[in-house]
Formats: C-alpha cells, structure tokens, sequence
C-alpha cells in the first residue's frame, strides 16, 4: 500500500492507472476505521482493479461547537487494519493542501441538505459535498462506496453526481452493526459503558418501526411510537429527528406507501448518533 499525501501525485498516479485501462474504486473516509469502513473495502476490492482509500479529516464539514478537534484520529492504527486488505492506495492530504489560503470555492446540494441532518448541522452537506466533489476530481474513480448509515449523505452525493455529470457509480453498502444492532460509528467510542448501552434504543426503535410498517400502520402512528421508545431511555439527551419519511424526499411520510426510511439523530451525553432503515412493505 502506497501512502500519498499529495493531489499532484495523486493525480499522476491516475493517469498511468488510465493508461493502463484499470477500474479504480475509492472509499473515502474520516479515518477512525471500523468494520463498517472494511466492508466498504472489501467490496471495492471484489469490483475493481485498484482500490483507493482516503482519510481526511474535514474541517468544513464540522459546525461550531461540534467535534473536530476531538474526532479520532490515529493514522497508525488505520493503516495496520488496511494493511491486509489490499488496498493499493491511501490518499492522506493535508488541510493546508487542499484548503489553502484564499480557498473560495463550495458545493451546495440545495434542498436535501436542509433536510434531516442539515436542520441540526447548517453548512454540514455543503463541507461533505465539496470534499467529496474534490477527492472525486482528484481521483476520477469509476466507483465510489459509501455506508448506508449515512443515508442523507448518500442520496446528497448521488444527487451531485448527476447535476454536476461526473461519470461516477456510487454504491451504498448496508449499515455494519454490533451483535446488539448498534451501527458502527467512529463516535461510538465517545460513549461510556452505561450511554453504549442505552444507544441500542436506537436498534431498538428502529426494528420496532419497521415491524408496525410491515402491519400496514399508519406512518404518523409508527413516528409517534419510535419516539415513545426513545424517550423511555433515561440518558437519551435530546432526539434530533425520529420518524418515518420518504426515502426518496426526505419529507415526513404522512400517508401509506410502500417505501419508508425510519431515521433517528439523537444525543445520548454529548454524543450525536443517527441510524436508519430503509423498510418495503408489500
Ligand atoms: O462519511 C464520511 O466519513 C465523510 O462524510 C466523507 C464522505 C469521508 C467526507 O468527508
């Protein structure tokens, strides 16, 4: 595996890639790496000749007050859990590289990024948009691998890649839980032993959503008893957002159909946690 800190080299790199006719897929990342990340690997390994993972930790995606400076970092540690798996190259640019002095210019994906998330995180899709709109022209992969645990974040780039006419596959994999549903995260390490165990309300919740769906409930009804179950944990701080919606708007689901998502922000302690599934009822 072969670290690259800069874009120009990266790009050089590409370029022979392309001249050689090799599929590239990348999986960009904040680093921190879980088991969540190593699927998304795996799987760009099984489509493609050469697989590129980054690691960068990005400021502009990071409102006041929220985590950055104390978001995990540990390169080493990154890089020995890659280091089997083949990956072929690690993109690991500095800020100063690719947020120089006078850096002004920033991607918005309007509407989706109000939604969800973005109510709670202003400017936080238009930091990931424009990372990801960068890291792709650097990188010009033929596919790119994100979790689904980030719904919001994936349909957000989806969209991008469409107005803005990359020629891009973008490939969601399904959410890496532990045994007791909890979804990955990096931010779960910033849990104590007692809210990690009260974070598997989230699971929790979300199964129980999902069955009530699947029983051709009210879609009003199931947001009002997601959030019953929630507010029944004891150390849940504050619930973001928890509720049925379209999958395809975002837009809180008010009348039956039959594709839901079931997403969930909330804090437990200082923590901000979200998860999602994506329910078809027949
Ligand atoms: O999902 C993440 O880890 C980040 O939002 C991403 C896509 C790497 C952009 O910084």
């Amino acid at each position: 595996m072969e670290i690259i800190r800069t874009p120009r080299m990266m790009r050089e790199i590409i370029k022979d890639l392309k001249a050689k006719s090799k599929s590239i897929g990348f999986v960009p990342t904040m680093g921190a790496l879980h088991e969540g990340h190593l699927s998304l690997i795996r799987r760009a390994k099984d489509d493609n000749d050469i697989t590129i993972v980054s690691i960068f930790v990005n400021p502009i995606q990071f409102g006041k007050g929220e985590d950055f400076d104390r978001y995990p970092r540990d390169f080493d540690t990154d890089c020995e859990k890659i280091k089997n798996f083949g990956v072929d190259y690690l993109f690991y640019p500095d800020a100063k590289i690719l947020y120089p002095e006078g850096y002004s210019t920033f991607v918005n994906v309007e509407n989706l990024s109000n939604k969800l998330c973005g109510k709670f995180r202003p400017g936080h899709f238009r930091g990931v948009a424009t990372i990801v709109c960068k890291l792709f022209n650097i990188i010009s992969p033929n596919r790119a691998y994100f979790g689904q645990k980030d719904y919001q974040q994936t349909l957000i780039i989806k969209r991008m890649v469409e107005d803005l006419n990359f020629d891009i596959e973008i490939i969601v994999c399904p959410t890496v839980r532990e045994v007791d549903g909890l979804a990955m995260s990096s931010r779960n390490s910033y849990l104590s032993e007692k809210e990690r165990e009260a974070a598997t309300v989230i699971y929790k919740a979300l199964k129980e959503g999902e069955r009530l769906l699947k029983a051709h409930e009210d879609p009003r009804e199931v947001t009002n008893k997601i959030n019953e179950i929630l507010k029944e944990e004891r150390l849940v701080k504050e619930i973001q957002y928890a509720g049925v919606f379209d999958p395809l708007t975002l837009d809180e689901a008010k009348e039956k159909k039959n594709n839901y998502l079931i997403a969930i922000a909330l804090k437990i302690g200082d923590t901000r946690l979200i998860d999602n599934i994506l329910v078809e009822v027949n």
